[in-house]
């Protein structure tokens, strides 16, 4: 029988809550968001902000053409153009993309919610299809925030004070997105475009424009090219507001605002070359990104068996059967430079990623049961040959824990955390408590790609105890033995009462490690009785007794490949950083 009750050494300290994240307000129009295929690579511009510790307002324009066919619409009617009631019709191309890249960022276990034009409350005077904002009442946008790590708002409309939807010129989300950060007293927004920053021409008709690094308010109005709103630039410097001017990339960005500095030119880069190892669950999904982002070039992927028929989205087998190979020199032959591996077996990954390593290739990794052997070793090998390993993705899915306890590290010692650590055992534990077998909640876990390969991992609390060993190693610099982590096993013979959770333990108790995964009903938090399906949760709680908390999809295919995707961002950042040294 499952034991029920935690092992409490001693109980650790009260937790207090630590001051909400900031805010970041990020713009994105319809040259990124362009139709529904985009929205993935949206979530993801959100996802890094959020894995740096921020909640974001995303103002989202409607899709490409979306105004145009809606105004065309309206006017088929054969009203006059400025009829007061068309902008409220207008917008509900802002809206449709609005719900549609919140929808992906829950995809990817983003906490997210909308709001429409009336709920969002920024008041307007002036035309109807070119008023000009002039109050926020911020009620549901608060709330939204309180609520939530990520609030998606159309941007172009606002209402009027007889109580009509009004527009905001053409560019408008420009506007919606320096007014709210103005209100909301930030100091500076990001305007995500197609572009990586201001040029001093357009850099697609012509290869030898010059790229500013900071530009002022003026130069961009003068330079004009409609990149950002000119209403909008001049919010930003009646604001005193920072412009970022930026692409997905998440690399040079220019910064419009007080100071300038004159534009120089762009030295041409190629695309970083990464490879996958695994095609499976996540391996898959993370290629499904990847063959389509033009800033990567894949050149292979490792499998046991090649031959095998593959699910990667977007990718037909003739186009994957030459990048698939079958052992670890034939992947690194390809000289990548950045290695994703997400492979189901732990001897096989640590080897991989022991050779890669060794040759200078840059690692991040899903695959707990490799990185937590050694994860001290893998890093000072990783050193030696002037490379980096990441392993976001091997603890929480989709949810940033490693960089939660990064951050909650780096502002002084930890005391110990609290967490929810593998999704099979969570979506099962709701599913028994529906009534379901044991056998067809298992399946379905597996199903759902929740669970390992064999599943025996999950439910005997190994994943759960290798994942511990990594926190404690951010948490500590120390790890416990897998063997001295006590683990409660969930199985068809004794399955825990209704409201049960697998919560892992872990404490520096008078210098000694205490850890453990058991199977518990009561004396939780509340954040790990809140969780459902293959949802992962963790608690920090630090030496001064306040607490972090984060919370997300822990497993599956879609959070676990954007958390190994935000390691390769970073890496590539990283790479980019020395190539121009
Ligand atoms: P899958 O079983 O779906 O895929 C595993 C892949 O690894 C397969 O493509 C398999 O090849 C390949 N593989 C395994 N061993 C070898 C080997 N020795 N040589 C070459 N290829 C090999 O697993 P997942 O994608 O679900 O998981 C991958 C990793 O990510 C695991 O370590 C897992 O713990 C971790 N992870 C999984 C999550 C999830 O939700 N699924 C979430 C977070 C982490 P082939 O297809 O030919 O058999
Ligand atoms: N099998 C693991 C789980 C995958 O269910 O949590 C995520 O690490």
């Amino acid at each position: 029988m499952p034991g029920l009750a935690l092992l409490r050494p001693e109980p650790l300290p009260a937790a207090a809550a630590r001051d909400a994240a900031p805010v970041v307000v990020m713009k994105f129009g319809s040259s990124v968001l362009a139709g529904p295929a985009d929205a993935p690579a949206v979530a993801s511009d959100i996802y890094a902000e959020v894995r740096r510790g921020r909640r974001v307002i995303a103002v989202v324009s409607a899709f490409a053409g979306e105004t145009d066919r809606l105004l065309a619409e309206a006017r088929a009617l054969g009203l006059a153009h400025d009829n007061p009631l068309l902008p409220a019709y207008v917008v509900q191309g802002e809206e449709r993309s609005a719900a549609l890249a919140a929808l992906a960022c829950d995809r990817i276990g983003l906490s997210a919610t909308t709001l429409s034009v009336r709920d969002l409350g920024i008041a307007a005077e002036g035309p109807g299809e070119h008023a000009r904002p002039v109050a926020l009442d911020r009620a549901a946008l608060d709330r939204a925030l309180d609520r939530h790590e990520v609030v998606v708002v159309p941007g172009f409309g606002a209402v009027a004070t007889d109580g009509r939807v009004v527009l905001m010129g053409r560019g408008g989300s420009d506007l919606t997105a320096l007014f709210l950060a103005a209100e909301l007293g930030l100091d500076h927004v990001q305007l995500v475009k197609d572009v990586d920053g201001l040029y001093d021409r357009d850099p697609n008709a012509d290869p030898g424009a010059r790229r500013y690094d900071r530009a002022s308010w003026a130069e961009a109005k003068a330079l004009g090219g409609g990149l950002v709103q000119p209403d909008a630039l001049d919010l930003a410097e009646a604001r005193r507001l920072r412009v970022e001017v930026r692409n997905h990339a998440d690399g040079h960005r220019t910064v419009i605002g007080a100071g300038s500095a004159p534009p120089r030119p762009v030295q041409p880069s190629r695309p970083l070359k990464v490879a996958v190892a695994g095609c499976g669950v996540v391996g898959g999904g993370a290629l499904a990104r990847l063959i389509a982002d033009r800033r990567v070039e894949v050149v292979g992927v490792l499998v046991r068996d090649p031959a095998r028929p593959r699910d990667v989205p977007g990718v037909s087998a003739e186009a994957l059967a030459p990048l698939l190979v079958s052992d670890i020199p034939a992947l690194l032959d390809r000289e990548p430079d950045i290695l994703l591996e997400a492979l189901s077996e732990a001897e096989a990954g640590h080897a991989l990623i022991r050779a890669a390593l060794q040759r200078g290739v840059d690692v991040a990794s899903a695959n707990k049961q490799a990185v937590s052997r050694d994860p001290a070793g893998l890093l000072a090998l990783a050193e030696a040959h002037g490379a980096r390993l990441l392993w976001s993705a091997s603890v929480g899915g989709g949810a940033p824990m490693v960089e939660a306890l990064r951050a909650a590290r780096a502002q002084g010692p930890v005391a110990g955390f609290e967490a929810v650590l593998n999704g099979t055992v969570n979506f099962m534990l709701e599913r028994l408590g529906d009534g379901a077998s044991f056998d067809a909640a298992l399946a379905e876990a597996r199903a759902a790609g929740f669970a390992e390969e064999d599943p025996s991992s999950d439910l005997e609390g190994l994943d759960a105890a290798a994942k511990v060993r990594l926190l404690a190693f951010e948490a500590f610099g120390v790890m416990p033995d897998e063997a001295d982590i006590p683990r409660d096993i969930l199985s068809a013979d004794s399955p825990p009462a209704g409201g049960a959770r697998q919560l892992c333990r872990c404490r520096m108790d008078n210098g000694r490690l205490v850890a453990e995964v058991r199977l518990v009903t009561d004396a939780m938090d509340p954040l790990f009785a809140a969780l459902r399906g293959e949802e992962n949760a963790l608690k920090v709680i630090a030496a001064d007794g306040s607490a972090v908390r984060r919370r997300g999809r822990g497993a599956g295919r879609w959070a676990t490949a954007e958390s190994l995707l935000a390691d390769l961002s970073d890496l590539a950042a990283r790479r980019l950083a020395l190539r121009n040294a």
